[in-house]
């Protein structure tokens, strides 16, 4: 008795260290990827003039999805919508009348979300100086969304410039949850993104919401045969009609982590969006969601190297564009010279 016990304490100890260690191994998960860097963006574009630029978005933002985790999808889904829409120029954050934002491709965007990019705007440039665009902003909450909700951490290159235009008609070119997957696939290639990309893509519904219109044509007139009974029985009752202001939950299984099991809903008949459950029908992409559902890994690997590409899409750099001052208004001659004067102070204060 005294003898076994004795030798399997350390072997049980040695299992649970082994257990802690590939438990911490897949927490601090940091991806590699070999996404090449467009020319004008770097990893280490504000290591000097402003270090502290990510501590402030990730600081910011923890303390923001304390109070509202919701803002995390919606962050997401904002630099997605900027990037694809004339590049990632925050176009889509100015406003217009009407502007990008009004139109329907970008209906159900949190007004909160696109708030908090302004107010960590505030801070970098309180902290910094007018040298961080809105842009790249956006693309640092999009990253840390998906890092706070549990998803993959993973360096993003810096370096975009603010657009002086938004683009109405561009927005026509986002993806529409109606389609099936070839529509949908034809819409990712222009932007060179291929069916990986895609399916990974995709796999940011992870999290989030969708109101009634956007999935109501699977209910009614008839229900779609593609979709578990008991959900679209419960879509149901959440949506009365097309236009209720209601919402439903992306991901039935974890809605506010980012993490596999949209690819299990899939598996299930339980994804929201045509769109979403026709990627399990299509030959092109049924494997690629089988394997993410069962290797959150090589989901992770994935996204990042999609998120990565789509963060590079059409960017402005170098002497083009400028560096807003408010996340919502294109700079105006008076605030730039307000901003020389307001820097130089900064300076000046320095000494
Ligand atoms: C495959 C094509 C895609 C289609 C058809 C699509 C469509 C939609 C629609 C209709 C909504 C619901 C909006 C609402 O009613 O409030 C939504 C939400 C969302 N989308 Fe997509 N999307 C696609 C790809 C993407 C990509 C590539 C990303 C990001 C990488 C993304 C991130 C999100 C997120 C996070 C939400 C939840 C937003 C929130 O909770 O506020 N989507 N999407």
């Amino acid at each position: 008795m005294g003898k076994n016990s004795a030798s399997t304490i350390p072997f049980y100890t040695f299992l649970s260290i082994s257990s802690i260690l590939f438990a911490s191994h897949f927490h601090a998960y940091e991806a590699q990827t070999n996404v090449p860097i467009v020319k004008g963006l770097s990893y280490s574009f504000f290591s000097k003039t402003c270090p502290n630029l990510e501590t402030i978005v990730r600081t910011q933002l923890q303390k923001v999805f304390k109070q509202d985790n919701g803002q995390a999808p919606g962050l997401l889904r904002i630099f997605f919508h900027d990037c694809f829409v004339q590049g990632c120029d925050g176009s889509v954050l100015l406003d217009g009348s009407p502007g990008e934002r009004d139109q329907p491709a970008n209906g159900g965007m949190r007004t909160e979300a696109l708030q908090t990019i302004d107010n960590i705007r505030a801070l970098v440039h309180k902290e910094c100086g007018r040298i961080v665009s809105c842009a790249d902003i956006t693309v640092l909450a999009g990253r840390d969304a998906v890092f706070l909700s549990g998803g993959p951490d993973y360096p993003v290159p810096l370096g975009r410039k603010d657009g002086l235009s938004f683009n109405t008609k561009g927005t026509s070119n986002l993806p529409s949850p109606f389609n099936t997957t070839t529509v949908t696939l034809n819409t990712f290639a222009p932007k060179n993104l291929d069916v990986t990309d895609v399916v990974a893509l995709s796999g940011a519904h992870t999290f989030g919401r969708a109101h009634c219109g956007t999935f109501f044509n699977r209910l009614s007139p008839v229900v779609d045969p593609t979709m578990d009974k008991t959900l679209a029985k419960n879509l149901k009752s959440t949506c009365p009609n097309a236009n209720s202001g209601n919402v439903a939950n992306l991901d039935i299984r974890t809605p506010t982590v980012f993490d596999n099991k949209y690819y299990l809903d899939l598996m299930n008949k339980q994804g929201l969006f045509t769109s979403d459950q026709d990627l399990i029908n299509d030959k092109r992409t049924k494997g690629l969601v089988n394997d993410f559902a069962v290797n959150q890994n090589l989901f992770f690997e994935k996204f990042v190297d999609a998120f990565l590409k789509v963060s590079q899409l059409d960017v402005l750099t170098g002497n083009q564009g400028e560096i807003r001052a408010k996340c919502n208004v294109v700079n105006s001659k008076k605030s730039v010279l307000e901003d020389l004067v307001e820097e130089g102070m900064r300076l000046i204060n320095q000494f």
